[in-house]
Formats: structure tokens, sequence, C-alpha cells
């Protein structure tokens, strides 16, 4: 068999491969070989939360329970835009919550946002009609690994380091170099401007002033702004900042139902202005012919009466933030004595931990982590595509010295896992630069 450029690209080793086999693996053999847990700190898997997963189970029973309905349900493709009463939900909840002038055309939805994103990076890059060459812009790099191999066509990612500013002893925040960012947009043709919020990799959570800024840009030169709010507000509402949301038609706002406990059900949620929607809409039919409705049909009701809401508030927000406080409060005991910091936890479900100056890369840490079942995910693969003056993020050191860990995996294999990291992060300090 002989593959296209476009099969080679799309077939070849990349972190998000590395991340899925990782997450597979976990699920195959839960123990290591001395009978040991496997701790699971690498992977997007959402935490289970029994309270959501009661609402859920309780939703699944319902639709269940409904003869007629069940039957429409699993039985007729429906659009490839979304169920239409999903999509007047949202928006209505959209319109009371934050005042956006938003209807159901504003909403496309997709199986799952990583496609609605993968779909839009390829609508938006690479060469156009009259042979120009657009390339995607992240303003902030490190950036969500599930974009790195995104793109059919080559070097179209052009990104942006952060400000890293130190706070006390033990942690740091990135923020977005805007007149760097800028200064991409007056030299070359964008086609898009990509931020994750809260993002993954560091919990950053962009501040409102730089959401601004970036979508004044967009507007000024008419590029979308693609705003990733996988774990944003109003749900799952993994923020623990006073970050508030936004969106105007310069925005692309993705959204998905995954971290509120649905990742299997493949929801994401696009909201647009109409021409985009209609685009995606489009792009999904060829790709998807339809959008599955499960996960739709289960969340519905409680988009349209609001509950969702205090799901966020009342279940998910609380169960993050004491596992999150857990684990920071342990990483600063383990960690003594070593320069280690973490980035401010304000959002989403990982901690980026810098080793600042560590011997050994973070491959070579994440081997010796794995070879004690103890899976996390490399900084590198967080650092992608090239900066505006041409040189590799893959070259950059910073993210090389970093590590992502999900925390919302059980706290016993989250203490055993910090505890692990803390032992072969000691034991690399003491060594000769590699
Ligand atoms: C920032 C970000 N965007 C998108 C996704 C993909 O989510 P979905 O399950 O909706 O495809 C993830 C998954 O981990 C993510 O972390």
């Amino acid at each position: 068999m002989t593959l296209s450029s476009f099969g080679d690209k799309f077939t070849r080793k990349t972190g998000i491969l590395e991340l899925m086999e990782d997450l597979a693996e976990a699920a195959a053999f839960p123990a290591d070989a001395s009978g040991g847990p496997l701790c699971m700190l690498g992977g997007g898997n959402p935490a289970r939360i029994p309270e959501v997963e009661r609402v859920w189970r309780s939703r699944m029973g319902a639709l269940l329970a409904d003869e007629a309905g069940f039957g429409r349900l699993v039985g007729a493709y429906d659009s490839a835009d979304g169920m239409s009463a999903f999509r007047s939900s949202l928006a209505s909840l959209f319109k009371k919550e934050y005042g956006w002038e938003v209807g159901p055309e504003n909403v496309c939805v997709t199986n799952g946002s990583q496609i609605a994103v993968w779909y839009l990076l390829n609508l938006l890059s690479g060469p156009d009609a009259k042979g120009r060459r657009r390339r995607i812009l992240f303003p902030l790099m490190p950036e969500y690994v599930g974009y790195a191999d995104q793109a059919v066509h080559e070097d179209v990612f052009v990104s942006c380091k952060p400000r890293i500013e130190l706070s006390g002893d033990f942690h740091f925040k990135y923020y977005a170099d805007l007149e760097g960012a800028e200064a991409v947009l007056r030299s070359e043709p964008i086609g898009g401007i990509l931020v994750s919020r809260p993002t993954n990799p560091s919990g950053n959570v962009l501040t409102d002033a730089e959401v601004a800024r970036l979508a004044a840009l967009a507007a000024r030169y008419d590029v979308p702004l693609i705003t990733d709010n996988a774990y944003g507000l109003p749900f799952p509402g993994i923020v623990f900042t006073e970050a508030a949301p936004y969106w105007d038609p310069s925005i692309v706002l993705s959204m998905s139902l995954s971290k509120i406990g649905l990742p299997s059900t493949r929801t994401g949620i696009i909201v647009a202005r109409k021409e985009i929607i209609a685009a995606l809409s489009a792009t999904n039919a060829i790709a998807s012919l339809a959008t599955g409705t499960i996960g739709q049909a289960i969340a519905e009701p409680l988009i349209a009466s609001g509950e969702i809401l205090d799901l966020s508030r009342n279940a998910v927000k609380p169960y993050y933030l004491a596992k999150r406080d857990k684990a920071l409060s342990l990483m600063r005991s383990l960690f003594a004595g070593m320069p280690i910091r973490v980035h401010q936890s304000e959002g989403a479900i990982f901690m980026w931990l810098w080793f600042d100056g560590l011997p050994i890369d973070s491959r070579e840490l994440y081997r010796r982590l794995k070879a004690r079942s103890v899976m996390v995910l490399s900084g590198d693969y967080f650092s992608f595509g090239s900066f505006a003056d041409g040189t590799s993020c893959s070259a950059w050191d910073h993210p090389r010295r970093c590590i992502r860990i999900n925390y919302s995996s059980p706290d016993d294999q989250v203490e055993r896992g910090l505890s692990i990291i803390a032992e072969e992060a000691r034991k690399a300090y003491g060594e000769k630069p590699r």
C-alpha cells in the first residue's frame, strides 16, 4: 500500500496518538506489573463525579423508557448541523445568561469538538483559490497537543512565545504576546487565530483584557478568533478565576459535552456567525453525514431548563477545585527544595509543571515515569508549529522541561503518581546535564 501525503501525515507517530494509546493501555491494564495501581495522570478523561453521573443515568433511563421517542432518536439520521431543539435551547441559554445575539442558526453540533476544530483549521489554512497561503496564529504557545497534527497542509501554524511571570516561589503564569500577534497579522495572511481558554495544558485562563484585545484584532483583520471553551463557562464551568465568557460575531466559540461527563457521546458545539455555521455543516455532511444525537438528547432538557448551570456550579466546579487544592498542597511539600514551579491553576483539569533547569528533558522524564507506571504527558508535544522568526517551536527549551498531569484521576493515583514524580525529579536533578 502506498499512502498519499495526507495518509503519511495522518499516520505519523504523534503526541495525540501517544496520548490515546496510553489511555487504551491504562484501560486494558489498570494495575502495573507489581500489582500496584497504574497512575493515570496522562490523557484527557474527565473525573467521574457521582452526582453528575447520576443525572446522566437518569436522563438515559428516561430516553429508554420513551418508546416512540427512542425509536426516532436512534433510528434516523439527524441533520448535519445538529438537533434543532438542542441548538435552540443552547442559543436561548447564551442569550439569557450573557446577552449574546445568537439563534439556532448560530449553532452547529459536531461529533466531538475535536473534529469541529479539525474542520475549522482546514477550512481556514493552506492555499486559497488565489493561491495565497494562509496560516493559523496561536497567540500563546504552549497549546493543546490535539491541534498539533490537525492541518492537512504543512507549516501552517505560526505561534507567539508568552511572557512568563513568576509568582512567589512556586507558581508562574503565561501572558499572551499581543504585540507579537498583531505583528504577525500585519505581516502575512492569517486564516484564523486559535486559543484554548481555559488552556490545555497549562490551566491558564486568558484574562478578559487579553480576550478583548484578541477579539479587537480579529475584527480589525477580519480573521475569526476560535476560542476553544471545552473546559469553560457556562458548562462544564471548570474555571477558578473571575474571567467572563465572551462572544461576538468575530468569535468562533467551541464547546463540548465531554468534560461534563459525556465524552463518549462525542458532542461538540460551535457558536459562530451564520456563514461559518453553514461552512461547518456543509463540511460535516461530507465527512460525517450527520451528528450523533444521543448526547444532545441526554443534555437538552437540562440546557432548556438551565439546570446544566447548577450542575456545573454546584457539582463540577467544586469537585475539581477540591482536587486541585489537594494536588497543589501535596506538590508543595513533595517538591520542596527543588526548582519546580506549577502554572497558576486557573481552570481545566490539568496542571503544568515546570522543572526549571532539569538535566534531562521531559521525554526522558516521561519514559522514566512510564517505567514506574505513572502516565503523564511530555511538555514538548504542546509546543508546535514555528515562531514568527521562523524558528521551530519544538526547539524551544522551556516546554521540554515541563510535563502535563491530569489531576482528575482518583486521589490514590494522584498521590502515588506525584510522589513518584518527585522521586524521579530529585534523582534527575542530581544528574549531569545530557
Ligand atoms: C482544549 C481541548 N479542546 C478540545 C478537546 C476535544 O474534546 P471533544 O471530546 O469535544 O472532542 C479537548 C479534549 O481533551 C481539549 O482538551
